[in-house]
């Protein structure tokens, strides 16, 4: 059993993906002393923290246990120590990076969404796929509890045909002025590759293809729903990228998704973001954890009487799917998927295609909103 050390760049480290997920999920993979492969070794990432404040990288890179850090991208690609070339800072500057990255010869592992535009995120991942390097795109939500409950109600033939998806995703993003955002600034500005369709779309697609069934079609409208900001500094700004959007989407099979995303509205209901399945046979609803099902013969007849106050409560209508499994971190699993396509040539789904087929969705939405009508997704 032999140790295998494998260099990792993490360009756009001090940002909130960068500590609170990625750093975070490679540090503890490091102190387990590495991700056991198939045939004993074990892989152990030596990270290197990218990015461009010089102090901020060196107090993360202390905190982190004495990592390597650097705030010369070039240089970083340029050595033969680092084998991998991951980015998690800002969207609209990520295509660039990828690029040069892959023109060094590095495995690329790549945030969503993988860049602004659709020519763009194809040109990844056909550069990518003939340079010969490994390549991916962070699909963390199909490895969340409650989506993976609902596959697995799928896959079992709990739904029977499965008739519509209701997908609703948001909550309230205060506006800077009277109390701090919780979201940064460059999320609302379109030249840094803000807006929640190409952020959130970039989810679904994923989402809706490996959960329910393949999107086929999309009809959308965007909108911006606080249109003045202030920023980190506390500096106004106007907002010119959407902050919600309101979609049908059609997938394989005639499934009809209602989809609704906003920035600006403030939560009832189980979860930041809640999955519906309603089939023949029975229904589900998932959030991020939990899953509630419905079968056909434990449904109720409520009566429908308007003078007169609801008996029944729905909520304790539905029963609960239990944690059989032990579920990885969600992102802790991307990376240990990743990892072991690099070292082991593991079969990996998510490739930079997938990626490209995020931002597919993201631009055809886009599209719709501009022209008002429903447009179809090709295959790429
Ligand atoms: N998979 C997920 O669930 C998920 C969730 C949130 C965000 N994201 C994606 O992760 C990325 C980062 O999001 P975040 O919320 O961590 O953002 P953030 O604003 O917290 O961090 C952005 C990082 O990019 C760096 N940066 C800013 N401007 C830059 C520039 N001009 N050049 C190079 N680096 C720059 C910042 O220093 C920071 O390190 C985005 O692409 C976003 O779509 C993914």
């Amino acid at each position: 059993m032999a140790e295998r050390r494998i260099g990792i760049v993490l360009n756009g480290a001090t940002g909130r993906m960068g500590t609170t997920q990625h750093l975070r999920n490679l540090l503890d993979m490091r102190r387990e002393g590495g991700l056991p492969l198939a045939n004993g070794d074990r892989l152990v990432p030596d990270l290197l923290l990218a990015g461009r404040d010089a102090g901020k990288l060196s107090a993360l890179a202390a905190a982190s246990g004495g990592a390597r850090w650097t705030t010369d991208l070039h240089s970083a690609l340029g050595d033969s120590a680092n084998d991998i070339f991951f980015d998690c800072a800002i969207t609209g500057y990520r295509a660039p990076s990828a690029r040069a990255a892959i023109a060094a010869g590095k495995h690329v592992y790549l945030e969503k969404p993988i860049a602004p535009s659709l020519d763009e995120a194809v040109g990844l991942a056909r550069l990518a796929t003939e340079a010969g390097v490994k390549h991916g795109v962070i699909q963390d939500k199909v490895h969340l509890p409650g989506l993976m409950k609902l596959r697995m109600l799928r896959d079992s033939g709990f739904f029977g045909r499965i008739l519509s998806v209701q997908l609703e995703f948001g909550w309230w993003v205060f506006d800077g002025f009277f109390q701090p955002s919780q979201r940064s600034s460059w999320n609302y500005r379109q030249s840094e590759g803000g807006g929640l369709v190409l952020d959130m779309y970039a989810h679904y697609r994923y989402i809706l293809d490996r959960v329910v069934a393949p999107v086929t079609r999309v009809v959308c409208r965007t909108a911006i729903q606080t249109p003045r900001r202030a920023d980190e500094r506390g500096a106004p700004y106007d907002v010119d990228a959407d902050d919600a959007a309101y979609a049908l989407m059609e997938l394989q099979g005639g499934i009809i998704a209602t989809v609704t995303s906003s920035w600006a509205t403030r939560l009832r209901r189980d979860d930041m973001l809640q999955l519906k399945i309603d089939g023949t046979h029975g229904s589900a609803v998932a959030g991020l954890h939990d899953c509630r099902i419905q079968s056909l013969v434990s449904t109720p007849k409520p009566p429908w009487n308007a003078d007169a106050k609801q008996p029944m409560n729905f909520y304790t209508q539905w029963q609960d799917v239990p944690d059989n499994i032990t579920y990885r971190p969600s992102f802790r699993a991307c990376w240990e998927d990743f990892l072991r396509h690099v070292a082991e040539d593991a079969p990996f789904v998510p490739t930079l295609l997938e990626g490209a087929k995020a931002v597919q969705l993201a631009e055809l939405a886009y599209q719709s909103n501009i022209e008002g009508r429903w447009i179809d997704i090709p295959p790429l």
